[in-house]
């Protein structure tokens, strides 16, 4: 049995032809369906969908082989228990600091709203800044709007969300992609199964 894992949304619409290329066709909808494993045209493959913040988890467990995550997620939860092989190109935005437009920097500690705890941390711990963060686990826009932060930490894309809400990108932490993730041991064990997506993959991203 081969199991990846994959969130539900934009991750797994722009993960469909990359399995695609590597022959992998879900049985499911996960958009539509209320299943969180998903049978495939392979009966030794299945998709187990999950949030996004837990693709690191399941696979660095082993409870899935293969898995799609952001590089922000992977940042976030430290990278070492799993192989990273393939930048799938996929999900792109960027990682930010982000404030009210013209908003000078108060004379205290930034206060800086964020579900990238550590991300952020690190980010102003290199560059020696005493910040003081505050975890939210969404809609992070609004923390500067209410006045509960200076700032956000959040990924942007276009750019509207922050526009629609008179915010302003600053600076920029991390490019971001999504990347294919693979758990240790299961490389080793399940090596010439895991290979074969990898090198398929690999080539529909290349033909891109
Ligand atoms: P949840 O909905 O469970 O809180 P989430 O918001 O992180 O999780 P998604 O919005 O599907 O889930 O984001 C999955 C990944 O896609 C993120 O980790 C990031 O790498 C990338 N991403 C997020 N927002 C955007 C965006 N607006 N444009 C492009 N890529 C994005
Ligand atoms: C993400 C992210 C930003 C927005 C950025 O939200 O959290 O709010 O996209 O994209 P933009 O720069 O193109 O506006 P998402 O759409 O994933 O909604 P969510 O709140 O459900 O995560
Ligand atoms: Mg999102």
């Amino acid at each position: 049995m081969l199991r990846i894992a994959l969130s539900k949304g934009r991750i797994f619409q722009e993960t469909l032809p990359l399995l695609a290329a590597a022959d992998i066709f879900p049985q499911d909808d996960p958009d539509t369906s209320r299943k969180l494993i998903l049978d495939t045209n392979h009966p030794d493959i299945q998709l187990v969908i999950i949030r996004a913040t837990d693709v690191p988890t399941y696979v660095e467990q082993g409870a899935a082989h293969l898995g799609v995550a952001g590089k922000d997620v992977l940042m976030e939860h430290g990278g070492d228990g799993l192989y990273e092989p393939l930048d799938l190109r996929i999900a792109r935005c960027r990682l930010m600091v982000a404030g009210k437009v013209g908003h000078e920097p108060p004379h205290r500690r930034l206060r800086i709203a964020t579900k990238y705890v550590n991300s952020t941390q690190r980010f102003y711990a290199d560059r020696a800044q005493q910040v003081e963060i505050i975890k939210l686990y969404g809609s992070m826009e609004l923390a500067p709007l209410v006045g509960l932060a200076d700032r956000i930490v959040d990924v942007v894309d276009t750019g509207n969300t922050l526009r629609a809400n008179g915010l302003e990108p600053l600076e920029t932490i991390a490019d971001i992609s999504s990347r294919l993730i693979v758990n240790k041991a299961a490389m080793k064990i399940k090596h010439q199964a895991i290979h074969r997506v990898i090198t398929r993959m690999q080539a529909a991203i290349a033909s891109q």
